[in-house]
């Protein structure tokens, strides 16, 4: 029988409830298909843990992490430590030490949501391909002349030839495969940056030569941010560097209803790292310890997980069972209208489960 190893890092704020309701989930998905296990090491690295110990995680923290196939996190970042400091002490350093440079955002309506755009489930369903490990997150600058007339700060972005290549290649592949237009759109800005979007753009129409049957075409960001509202029944799979790839699935979650629904892959598709999986959304200060956090991005993520283990039966069974949840619209939480709790949500969506097979 197949044991998975994951590592669990609920985190702060909401990602604790979430991740716990995710948790259930995959259990139950074990339960209910059999043929594989799971063995979880649960660390309680978070803010909390900082203020604790002065550091996000241990110093081997990553070597921890290491020998696990999969880390399942909820959310970084909580009032009380600096936002640099606890994703620099924890989230980033794992997406880049661990080669994690595919980040995969789903944009799906789901049945029964209401999106805010006058449009169903059949308009919005495409794939955001993000770079995870470096262009505008590379961590290199500096501020000088502090405290001076003159300071100044630098933040500069970084763009590799493997980096960019690498991430329009998946993103190729991902629209060759997945039974959509067989489209892909690559968001530049290369009217204005000048360097690292005319770099970005010269490897994209490079690549695109291997993909004859994919319909390429390069969009200014801004631009594509319009689309996305405006046509987004026209989109098929985007490929987006490490910032602009952030804020378009913000956009893009909005347009599934709410932040709460969103998954993420944090993908090294080599697997010579874990790689980690998370739902779009943070630690939501504003409603933490409430119990009203909207569990299905957890829970989402969680079919995405276990896909990448193999466990496609377990995968789709939870999917199937999330939306057949919201379809059915009695247990939602309340940034989607409802009046359900966290773990109500996941009580429903683990009932489904056992209706469903
Ligand atoms: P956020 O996603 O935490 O919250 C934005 C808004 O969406 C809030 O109003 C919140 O209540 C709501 N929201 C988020 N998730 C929800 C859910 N599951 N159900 C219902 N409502 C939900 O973003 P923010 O406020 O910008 O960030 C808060 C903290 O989280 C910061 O420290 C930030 O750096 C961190 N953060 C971490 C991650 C991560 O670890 N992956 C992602 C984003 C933000
Ligand atoms: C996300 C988050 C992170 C990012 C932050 C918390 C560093 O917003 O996963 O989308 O920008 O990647
Ligand atoms: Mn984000």
């Amino acid at each position: 029988m197949n044991k998975h190893r994951i590592a669990v890092i609920p985190g702060d704020g909401i990602g604790v409830d979430v991740i716990n309701e995710g948790i259930k989930v995959i259990d139950t998905a074990k339960e209910l298909t059999g043929g594989f296990d799971v063995e979880y090491t649960h660390l309680p690295w978070s803010c909390e843990y900082y203020l604790k110990t002065g550091r996000m995680m241990p110093e081997d923290g990553l070597d921890i992490l290491k020998d696990h196939e999969a880390i399942y996190l909820g959310a970084v970042g909580f009032p009380g430590v600096p936002d640099h400091i606890s994703l620099w002490g924890l989230l980033l350093p794992i997406r880049k030490e661990f080669d994690e440079y595919i980040n995969l955002r789903p944009i799906k309506l789901l049945k029964g949501i209401q999106s805010p755009l006058r449009k169903g489930p059949e308009d919005i369903d495409f794939v955001v391909v993000r770079e995870n490990v470096e262009g505008e997150y590379s961590g290199a600058g500096g501020i000088v002349h502090q405290g001076t007339p003159s300071e100044t700060a630098i933040q500069t972005s970084i763009f590799t030839r493997v980096g960019t290549e690498r991430v329009i290649r998946y993103a190729f592949e991902l629209a060759r495969k997945r039974g959509g237009k067989k489209s892909l759109i690559s968001a530049t800005k290369s009217n204005a940056l000048n360097y690292s979007m005319v770099f970005w753009d010269r490897v994209f129409n490079e690549v695109a030569k291997d993909y004859p049957d994919v319909t390429a075409r390069l969009m200014h960001v801004d631009a594509l941010a319009g689309y996305f509202i405006l046509k987004p029944e026209q989109i098929d799979v985007v490929v987006a560097s490490n910032l602009f790839g952030d804020i378009l699935t913000d956009l893009g979650s909005a347009m599934q209803g709410s932040i709460g629904i969103a998954p993420s892959a944090n993908i090294n598709p080599e697997k010579k790292y874990p790689s980690m999986f998370e739902p779009v959304h943070g630690s939501a200060p504003d409603i933490a310890g409430k119990g009203i956090a909207n569990p299905i991005g957890a829970i989402w993520t969680a079919s995405m997980m276990l896909d990448f283990l193999g466990e496609s039966d377990a995968a789709r069974l939870v999917f199937k069972a999330m939306e057949a949840v919201t379809e059915e619209g009695t247990y939602l939480t309340a940034d989607l209208g409802g009046k359900a709790t966290t773990q109500q949500v996941g009580e429903a969506v683990r009932n489904k489960m056992r209706q469903l097979v």
